[in-house]
């Protein structure tokens, strides 16, 4: 069968950028997902058609239809990755196709047409260009991208949409400040995050939505996150509200809960559990009894506890709390801990400082030419 080669983004500049001031204050201090770029990819599909209209056009509201079926039913998948800009200028994603893998994953269980690995790659690289200037320079920060699928079809019946819109954002985000000493984690006890069949591993608004009273528990208590058991036995740890979970042993060993299908895939759990088996670590996938976890931290079997994510990287976790409940963790934010040396080892490598031995690392920006200078290019 012939390939297809994807059709270009088409750009439709923005006539009125956020001006270079406008910009530098933008990309201060941004909160993050606070702060949006000039631009958006887009692209829509229609049933019998398929994917048409990949454009570049300036950021915007959408105009939807209070009818869609994204708004009563959330048939919606999204992503979230980030690009890093290199010393010398040049602009890198980071195993973009895990994030693009994903997106089908969870396209297919939402009964959404997938993107392809091509359109997907093909957006972020035509956004990025778009928006350069954006991409912050200053030490830890980034471009996160927040890929989107949404059921656009003015439709109240429960069926799959025949309209969707493929959707790409773009925000700087500053360096993540880990909380000095590492976080206080709230287990939930009356909550549950997924169920076997359902969309644990399947990046979707519901998921999040539903994970919303439990965070607000969680920080009712004091803790900045919540993490969740598993919902048939109310026994195993499964994941954080948008981090996973791993714990290192006083032998350097190490411990995260496998994947059963109702924990999410994350890219930077698997990026990390490749580093740490680089260096020679025992891995160890496997489902964890919170009653293991609270007595290994206990008698000291479990030195760290660590939570990862694109948007944080790495936390140290402090304390487990909950009602019945309250551990501190030993090793958490010291120096020398294998959450420090693994972010060190990871974020080295994003920000090109650290050999990419796994090439995962895709160029997305050359370096700008030494000539260019502030003023930009000449006309
Ligand atoms: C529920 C959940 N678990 C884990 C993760 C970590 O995934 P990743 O490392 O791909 O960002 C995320 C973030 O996307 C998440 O939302």
């Amino acid at each position: 069968m012939e390939t297809q080669t994807p059709t270009p983004f088409t750009v439709i500049p923005n006539r009125r950028p956020a001006t270079d001031e406008e910009r530098w204050i933008a990309m201060e201090d941004p909160v993050f997902g606070k702060v949006f770029t000039d631009h958006m990819a887009r692209a829509t599909w229609r049933d019998g058609h398929g994917w048409a209209d990949r454009r570049i056009v300036p950021l915007a509201p959408l105009p939807l239809h209070p009818g869609a079926a994204v708004l009563h039913y959330a048939q919606q998948a999204f992503e979230g990755l980030k690009a890093y800009r290199h010393e010398d200028g040049s602009v890198w994603l980071f195993r973009p196709e895990a994030n693009a893998a994903r997106l089908a994953a969870s396209c297919r269980r939402m009964a959404l047409p997938e993107v392809s690995e091509e359109d997907f790659l093909a957006a972020l690289e035509a956004l990025i260009a778009a928006d350069h200037a954006w991409v912050p320079g200053t030490p830890g920060s980034s471009l996160y991208l927040r890929p989107l699928v949404i059921a656009t079809e003015a439709s109240l019946l429960v069926q799959p949409a025949a309209e969707v819109d493929f959707i790409v954002t773009a925000s700087p985000v500053g360096a993540y400040m880990a909380a000095p000493g590492g976080v206080s984690i709230w287990v939930s006890r009356g909550y549950h995050r997924a169920n076997a069949g359902g969309t644990g591993d399947t990046k979707t608004a519901g998921n999040y939505a539903a994970s919303m009273l439990p965070q607000a528990e969680a920080k009712a208590h004091g803790c900045q996150q919540v993490l969740f058991l598993d919902a048939r036995e109310d026994t195993y740890v499964e994941e954080l509200g948008g981090m996973n979970l791993v714990a290192v042993r006083a032998d350097g060993s190490i411990l995260t809960p496998r994947l059963t299908g109702t924990i999410l895939p994350g890219v930077t759990r698997d990026s990390i559990l490749t580093l740490l088996r680089d260096e020679g670590r025992a891995v160890e996938e496997r489902d964890i009894a919170l009653t293991e976890l609270v007595e290994g931290i206990e008698s000291g079997e479990i030195l760290e506890l660590f939570a990862c994510g694109t948007a944080a990287v790495v936390t140290p976790i402090a304390r487990l709390v909950s009602d019945d409940l309250d551990v501190t963790v030993r090793g958490a934010g010291e120096g020398g801990s294998v959450a420090d040396a693994v972010l060190a080892r990871l974020t080295d490598l994003q920000y090109g400082r650290g050999e990419d031995a796994h090439g995962w690392m895709r160029r997305v920006l050359d370096a700008p030419p030494a000539e260019e200078t502030a003023e930009g290019d000449a006309e």
